[in-house]
């Protein structure tokens, strides 16, 4: 086991390179299984929720080799099985792509239900119902999802939540079927729209993407493509509340600008400087960080990866916060380690009361998801003395290098075995 030693209260300066998008990557990795020949992926984050899909498709058949670090050709032409293994898949959410593409591919899949961080309930009823209006037949039994399909065929699939999972894996579902498949009140996060632009690099026919309605006419045959993966919005948010709750200036690059508007209007109310140079944002102190209210929405809205951040960073505004988590029913698990850095935070139901104060003062935290441990990490560098993150494996499924990253700052981070 490993943990993070953070001395706080450094300043951070200089400038960052935001990786690869983990939820487009983790998407589109799974998505070659549907080409009819390799496919070359740049800008694949190093994180470990890829090594785990890497290792599945692996097992799997998929030839694998990689260019350079973040570059990689997969070969998924001599899949030989549709069966996943149950230890991977279920350490990581996204394997539920792996379904998708599989039963659009080979017509059937079976896949241990998926893991991930524990945000409360996670249900998998749209993308079962979507597999389903394309004619699939789908059991839960022995812990696994299994999907059938003599052949999929075109049709309506109305989601009645937004749901980014459910949106990609009909959508992946739906690249081979028969006819035309509608996708309403579809989720327009960047990641699917860069999921869609990957599918038709390679032949397929995916418009509408970016918007509510999503429209997917099968092909028969999927060419090889080489393509980059669009940037991290969370991450680059991520580096963007480091700096401005140590009050430092940061040039956080390799953004694409229009994905971070939630986040960037969201600072500039507390107060915080921010500059926008082509595909770069500068983050700077302009003062004291102001109070402000925040509900998390799907894109466009504040995204949910993003609320354990700005709560941390409100946690140092002047004033009374509110908070409201729309999308997950348990999102607020962490603010019991915030409080223990003397953080004033208030939960009721979906809703935290985040009360300013002075200070941060470390201690030893629990990373106990993913965005809570980014959260921790904040807090960690913005504390005085120091503090320590176990669990940190939540943190490595999400942010590559990102102990390179905050040194390169100026942050003091140490990662060390217990
Ligand atoms: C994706 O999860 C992300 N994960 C999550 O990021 C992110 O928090 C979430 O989207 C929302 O933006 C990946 O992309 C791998 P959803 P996903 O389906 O697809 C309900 C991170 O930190 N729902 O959009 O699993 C669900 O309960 C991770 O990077 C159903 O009711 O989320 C939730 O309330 C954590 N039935 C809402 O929809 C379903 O079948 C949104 O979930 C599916 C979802």
């Amino acid at each position: 086991m490993e943990k993070y030693v953070i001395h706080g209260g450094k300043v951070l300066n200089g400038s960052v390179t935001v990786s690869g998008a983990k939820n487009a990557a983790v998407a589109i990795i799974p998505a070659v299984v549907l080409c009819d020949e390799p496919c070359i992926i740049e800008n694949v984050p190093m994180i470990r929720d890829i090594e785990i899909l890497i290792k599945i498709l692996s097992e799997m058949g998929a030839e694998i080799e990689f260019l350079d670090k973040n570059t990689v050709k997969l070969d998924c032409t001599k899949i030989h099985t549709t069966s996943c293994s149950y230890e991977y898949t279920s350490k990581m959410r996204a394997s539920y792509y792996i379904l998708g593409a599989m039963l659009s591919k080979y017509g059937q899949a079976d896949i241990a239900l998926p893991g991930g961080c524990n945000l409360g309930n996670r249900p998998m009823d749209l993308h079962i119902k979507g597999f389903e209006k394309l004619g699939a037949t789908v059991e839960i039994k022995g812990g696994k999802i299994i999907a059938r399909a003599e052949a999929l065929k075109g049709n309506n699939v109305f989601l009645d939540t937004v749901s980014v999972g459910a949106t990609i894996n009909i959508m992946l579902a739906a690249v081979k079927a028969e006819g035309l498949t509608v996708i309403e009140n579809a989720a327009k996060e960047p990641h699917i729209v860069d999921v869609a632009n990957f599918l038709n690099s390679m032949g397929a026919n995916v418009k509408g993407a970016g918007t509510d309605v999503i429209r997917i006419k099968g092909v028969e045959k999927l060419k090889a493509t080489h393509y980059s993966v669009i940037p991290d919005q969370i991450e680059a948010g991520t580096y963007m509340v480091m700096a401005a709750a140590t009050g430092g200036d940061v040039t956080v690059k390799n953004v694409i600008p229009k994905h971070m508007e939630p986040i960037t209007a969201k600072l500039r109310e507390m107060n915080v400087g921010v500059e926008i140079n082509g595909d770069a944002i500068r983050i700077f102190k302009k003062g004291p960080l102001n109070k402000a209210n925040v509900k998390t929405m799907p894109y466009p809205g504040f995204p949910t990866d993003m609320q354990p951040l700005i709560v941390t960073l409100l946690s140092l505004a002047n004033g009374v916060s509110t908070v409201i988590e729309n999308v997950w029913d348990s999102r607020f698990k962490y603010t019991e380690e915030l409080k223990k850095m003397g953080a004033k935070i208030s939960i009721n139901g979906n809703v935290a009361i985040v009360e300013g104060v002075e200070a941060l003062y470390g201690s030893p935290v629990l990373a106990t998801d993913l965005r809570a441990g980014a959260a921790m990490l904040v807090a960690g560098l913005v504390a005085e003395g120091k503090t320590e993150i176990m669990d940190i494996y939540h943190i490595d499924r999400g942010y590559e290098k990102v102990v390179d990253k905050i040194e390169a700052l100026g942050g003091t981070i140490r990662r060390i075995s217990i």
